[in-house]
Parts: C-alpha cells; structure tokens; sequence
C-alpha cells in the first residue's frame, strides 16, 4: 500500500507505478464496502474540489460531485463558457487562482491537440492536485473504474484476454483517450490485450510502443487486428466502443466520411458469442445504441456497464481521498 499520494496529479496512470494503481483499487474497494453497509467516510470535510468541464458530461461530473459530497466536502461545478476563459483567462491564471479557493482541481478538455498541454499547464501553476477527467489523451478515472470492474467480474487479469475494439457509431467522433489508457493499463496488468480497429483508426505510435513495452514487462502481450471478428474470438473482456479517425482525417466531415465505410463494426449477438462463453461487456458510455452496440448486447447477460459506471464513483473518492487530504 503505498500512503504518499497526498498532493500528486493524476494526469495519466502511466505517470503512476503499478503500487500506487493497486493502492487506489484497495481504497476503492474499501470505499465501496463502507457505502454498501452506509459506514459514512468524511475523509475531505470542509475540503473543496473545481470542476472545470469545457466539454458535456453525465456520469463524469455525477460521479465525482456525489463522490466529493460522500466524502464530506464539496464539489463547485464550473463550465467553461460561462466563465472568462474566452475573454482571456489562461491556464496559468486558472490553476494560480481556482489552487488558492480550491483543495483539487478537476478538469475535462478533450479537445484535440490542446486538452492534454491545457490540463498539464494548469497542474504547473497550482498548487493543489489535479485530477484528469478526461482529455484528448488519457481517460485516467474511466480506467480505474474499468480495472476495478474487471478484477470484481474475472479476479487478477493476468493471463485474461481483453479485445479493445473500434465500433461504428453516428452521434460525434469520440476521443481516442478510453482506448489509449486501457490499452496503457490492462498490458501493466500482464493482460493479454487486442487492440481492434480498422486502419484509419489508429492510435498514436508511442501509446502502441509503449503498450507493448507495458506488456513486455508485466509478462502480457499486445496486439494490433484489423478484423472484428477475429478480435472477438475466445476474449474474456469485449470493450467494443467507437472513436474518431483522429489521426487520419483533416476534419469532422472526412472522419464521419472514413468512419461510414464501417457501418457494420456493431457490437452484436453474433459477435459476443464468439467470445468466450462467459465473457463480460464493457462501454464507458454513452453509447449508440443499435449501431455502436445492440441492445441485446449492452441490455443483456454478458454487460456490466452499470456497475462499471458505478465504480467510477468508488474509484474517483479512493483517488480524491489519497491525493486531497
Ligand atoms: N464515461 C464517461 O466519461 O461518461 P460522461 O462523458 O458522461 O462523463
């Protein structure tokens, strides 16, 4: 267990040894545990946390507001476009002032190319944690909710395959950062990780070197598929959800254009049962239903979407408890 978390970022969990994660995934549990026999853990009373969103949430901002309150602080929600950032407030200015009101920043800015440098300007000038919620690289809570489920569903990965595949959606080209932080995580935990998608949707190069050295080092293995099915074949874990064409189109209009060539990359019934017979489906949400993934599928026996969500709860108080006391 390690204690000495107090003050640090969370950027990325590449930035975390495997001892502090394990240290998070224990406290988690404990957390958890406590709130299901209603054990009340004021671990961060009176402390405060900003929540700067430049980009929509549902369970990302419930989630951590209601983890904050359970932990006897409060969490200030602050968008974007109605604060002076526009007029000209700048990252440097951000964390100066919202680290002297505040005990933790959090912030969301998936914004291509800028939400990573954004998040990192703003943790050089503060001087309270901040904590990622997501930004154009790294998904750092979603995965630590992800990694928590998949050690309730299937007990130590190591050895498990998990097959992270692209799938079709309509609704917006969604950020690479839940397949590039999985990718990052589950090869740290010895897994043996399928990275699936068609060859416009690629991940950056360094993330797939450094996947494969995770998985090198942790005793795992990685691997790049272009086929669906084949990907699908005997996994444990199918985390089938969709991203954008980032690093291949020049805009939206040719990512939506490159990304309607795959209509049929769904998560379907055919599909799941080519995995292994009591395999676990995971999304991070939201997800398009009936073209991302069936409803047969996400409503279905092998989904654990809903308590995947519920331990983004669990893990963000474990990872706010150890970085804000
Ligand atoms: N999974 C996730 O981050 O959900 P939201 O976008 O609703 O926060």
């Amino acid at each position: 267990m390690q204690t000495g978390l107090r003050g640090r970022d969370l950027i990325s969990l590449q930035e975390w040894t495997k001892e502090e994660i394990d240290s998070v995934l224990e406290v988690a549990a404990q957390l958890k545990r406590e709130r299901a026999l209603g054990i009340p853990h004021p671990l961060l009373r009176d402390r405060v946390l900003a929540m700067l969103f430049f980009f929509s949430s549902t369970r990302t901002r419930a989630s951590f507001e209601a983890g904050m309150a359970q932990l006897g602080g409060h969490a200030q929600f602050i968008e974007s476009r109605t604060t002076q950032i526009a007029h000209g407030d700048t990252a440097k200015e951000i964390g100066e002032i919202l680290g002297r009101y505040n005990d933790g920043i959090a912030i969301r800015n998936v914004d291509w190319g800028v939400g990573n440098r954004y998040i990192r300007d703003v943790a050089a000038a503060s001087r309270v944690p901040v904590l990622n919620m997501q930004c154009d690289l790294f998904h750092p809570h979603q995965s630590l909710a992800d990694l928590l489920t998949i050690f309730e569903k299937k007990g130590d990965p190591r050895g498990r395959t998990i097959a992270i595949s692209w799938a079709y959606a309509a609704s917006y080209q969604k950020p690479i950062s839940v397949p590039v932080d999985l990718s990052l995580l589950a090869t740290r935990y010895g897994m043996n990780v399928r990275l699936v998608h068609p060859p416009e949707f690629r991940l950056p190069g360094e993330i797939v070197d450094q996947a494969a050295e995770n998985a090198r080092r942790s005793g795992g293995s990685f691997e790049l598929r272009d086929d669906f099915d084949a990907g699908m074949a005997g996994a444990d874990v199918v985390y089938a959800k969709s991203w954008g064409a980032l690093l291949t189109a020049k805009d939206e209009t040719e990512g939506a254009e490159i990304a309607r060539k795959y209509t049929d990359w769904i998560a379907d019934e055919r599909r799941i049962g080519l995995a292994a017979a009591d395999a676990i489906y995971m999304h991070p949400l939201p997800a398009d239903r009936g073209i991302e993934v069936a409803d047969a599928v996400i409503d279905g026996p092998h989904s654990v979407v809903y308590d995947e969500a519920e331990n983004r709860l669990h893990a963000q108080k474990a990872v706010m408890a150890l970085t804000m006391r």
